[in-house]
């Protein structure tokens, strides 16, 4: 090894910081809220209000090794040089030093401490549309420090900015590549542009200077910012002088790990050593999901479903190449303890936590796979069936396709996230009919929205099922009474029938009306965020230790299971409960009681039960 995980992120930070800049150190990888971008995926994210002109408390250059997570290339994970949680070494300037600062320090850098050849450094700039002007500037600037003229293209997608976001900073910029091997392995032209691998992208400087508005108009900023970002696994594996990734220290246990357990050598067969990397990537991106400051938990909707797919897809690849499925917890292990320690200790502080979830998600997927596979063998087989009868057929075209309908089957009652059901598919040289699975995706989701108006016509909704709800309903109204009151508040008792619940606490006088409109406004804030309802199980110690209240009280070492609404309530509890907040739809206090010196009662409803 020639360089390690860990001295990369020192040298980086230390040339920015020799260079004037402050380590402002890392932000959650969960989303802010506030762009509505799920994941933090670019280290200007949370850096935002800063380059459109805030003044910010460490001053006008920064410089942080950033976490940060990317679903756009997901597909693409599997081979050498992708990753969905990546770490992004980045600077800015915030309104000071420009295009010839800049393009001059990555230069050195790259050149002259990382030792990367300059002859063999290819680089991008924007080719100008009606936006903004074609960046001869930087292209100049680039020849002037001695990057060959045949290696600088002009391009018009140079041009970053945060996708699917309004009044956020942007601009063109400025992509650095790197050759993987010398000379082109095939006829034909091999530069930036081809596709056959040769050349990768290793960070880019962006020129923050617009900002954009609804309707994509970009107008000036009266700041010109720099906001650069280099990718580390990347740069890792380029400074090892290897051509995957995956055979830096980032990975090497892990690799090594899985080699071990299947006695298989990584590399000797394509097919296993694309499992392998899916396997590497998703269970560190699992880990540092569930494991972050904010961090996650799989479930059916928003962030939590890409960690659900993500983890799904990992299963199913450790299932592929006869990997236990519990060995997941190991490679887990190797990520919290070995790899991560130093970059990442609260990953450690969480471990028993992160093992958990992943083995209930492991647990839940194991029992549906093995229906699902069953189900999916089935639609295969009719597939085939219809092929082989209507081959008779003179105009017969063949059709390869799984309906929408089979797909949606899948992923509602078998579990089978979509993505899953279309790599499954392609093994087996069939496609999915993706818009047929949204279709009667969105039925179905009219369909609960319908369900949970209350319009029960074809009585969809048993009294069970309310049973559930007013469960749910209880833990967030003791969240609720908690916040308000401290965390001295307890559950003192509680019936539900399927009309209404009823909750006993301990409080010595009657809930002004104020507070009671301020409760049911908790409630029903918490419900229509639809935050997912989830459950994890650990020993009671740990659950207490992470956080965890209830009256329930348990040896140590007793699993004990906890449900956990989203920031909202985090409470040791058999269940059952909703999957979702928005099943209760609205909540209501109909009546509080006295049941007994210091005990009090309230009886509530939801969605007008
Ligand atoms: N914001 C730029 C990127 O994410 C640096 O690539």
């Amino acid at each position: 090894m020639k360089i390690t995980s860990k001295e990369l992120r020192n040298k980086w930070l230390k040339f920015y910081e020799e260079h004037g800049h402050v380590n402002i150190g890392a932000v959650s990888l969960i989303g802010d809220g506030e762009t509505g971008v799920m994941f933090n995926v670019a280290g200007m994210q949370p850096l935002m209000p800063y380059l459109l002109g805030k003044p910010h408390t460490k001053g006008k250059r920064l410089c942080n090794v950033q976490g940060c997570m990317r679903t756009v290339d997901i597909d693409e994970v599997g081979d050498p040089t992708h990753f969905t949680f990546f770490e992004m070494m980045g600077n800015w300037s915030l309104g000071d030093y420009f295009k010839k600062e800049k393009t001059a320090w990555t230069f050195e850098l790259l050149t002259k401490v990382f030792g990367l050849d300059k002859d063999k450094i290819c680089s991008t700039v924007f080719a100008g549309n009606e936006s903004a002007p074609r960046d001869e500037e930087t292209a100049k600037l680039l020849m002037d420090l001695g990057i060959k003229k045949e290696n600088i293209f002009y391009l018009a997608d140079n041009w970053w900015e945060l996708e699917g976001t309004v009044n956020t900073p942007c601009g063109p910029d400025n992509e650095w590549f790197y050759p993987r091997w010398d000379k082109p392995t095939h006829s034909g032209v091999c530069d930036i542009n081809c596709k056959c691998g040769r050349y990768v992208e290793i960070g880019n400087d962006v020129y923050m200077q617009y900002k954009k508005l609804a309707g994509n108009k970009y107008v000036p900023l009266e700041n010109k910012n720099v906001d650069t970002g280099f990718g580390f696994e990347r740069m890792l594996m380029f400074l090892n002088g290897v051509t995957d990734g995956y055979k830096t220290d980032l990975f090497a246990s892990v690799i090594s790990y899985m080699e071990k357990a299947l006695n298989i050598k990584y590399g000797a067969n394509e097919e296993e050593t694309k499992s392998m990397r899916i396997i590497a990537d998703h269970v560190r991106t699992s880990v540092m999901l569930i494991g972050d400051e904010n961090g996650i938990l799989p479930s059916n909707i928003g962030a939590g479903y890409v960690l659900r797919r993500i983890m799904r897809r990992a299963i199913r690849h450790a299932k592929k190449i006869n990997l236990p499925t519990d060995n997941l917890l190991e490679i887990a292990k190797i990520y919290i303890n070995e790899v991560y320690d130093e970059a990442y200790p609260l990953l450690k502080e969480k471990e028993d936590y992160i093992l958990a979830s992943i083995k209930t998600e492991i647990d839940k997927f194991n029992k549906t796979l093995e229906l699902g596979n069953k189900e999916f063998e089935k639609v295969v087989a009719s597939i085939a069936r219809k092929n082989a009868f209507m081959r008779s057929n003179p105009d017969f075209v063949e059709d390869n396709t799984i309906s929408g309908k089979s797909a949606f089957r899948l992923y509602d009652t078998f579990g089978f996230p979509i993505e899953l059901t279309q790599e499954m598919a392609a093994e087996r040289g069939l496609n999915v009919d993706l818009d047929g699975f949204n279709e009667a995706f969105k039925q179905h989701q009219e369909l609960a929205r319908t369900t949970n108006a209350g319009v029960f016509k074809g009585g969809l909704a048993d009294d069970s099922v309310w049973t559930t709800r007013l469960h749910t309903a209880c833990h967030l109204l003791l969240a609720g009474l908690r916040k308000m009151f401290g965390t001295g508040i307890e559950q003192k008792g509680s019936n539900i029938t399927s009309e209404r619940l009823r909750f006993d606490f301990n409080f010595d006088r009657k809930l002004t009306d104020e507070e009671v409109a301020t409760l049911e406004k908790f409630v029903n804030d918490a419900i229509n965020r639809h935050i997912p309802v989830e459950r994890v199980e650990m020993p009671f110690g740990k659950a207490k230790a992470a956080g965890a209240y209830g009256i329930h009280k348990a040896d140590e070492n007793e699993i004990v299971s906890i449900y956990r609404i989203g920031d909202v309530d985090f409470q040791i509890c058999g269940g059952p409960h909703a999957q979702n907040t928005s099943e209760l739809v609205n909540f209501r206090i109909a009546k509080q009681e006295a049941v007994s010196a210091g005990v009090r009662r309230i009886k509530a409803t939801i969605n007008n039960k």
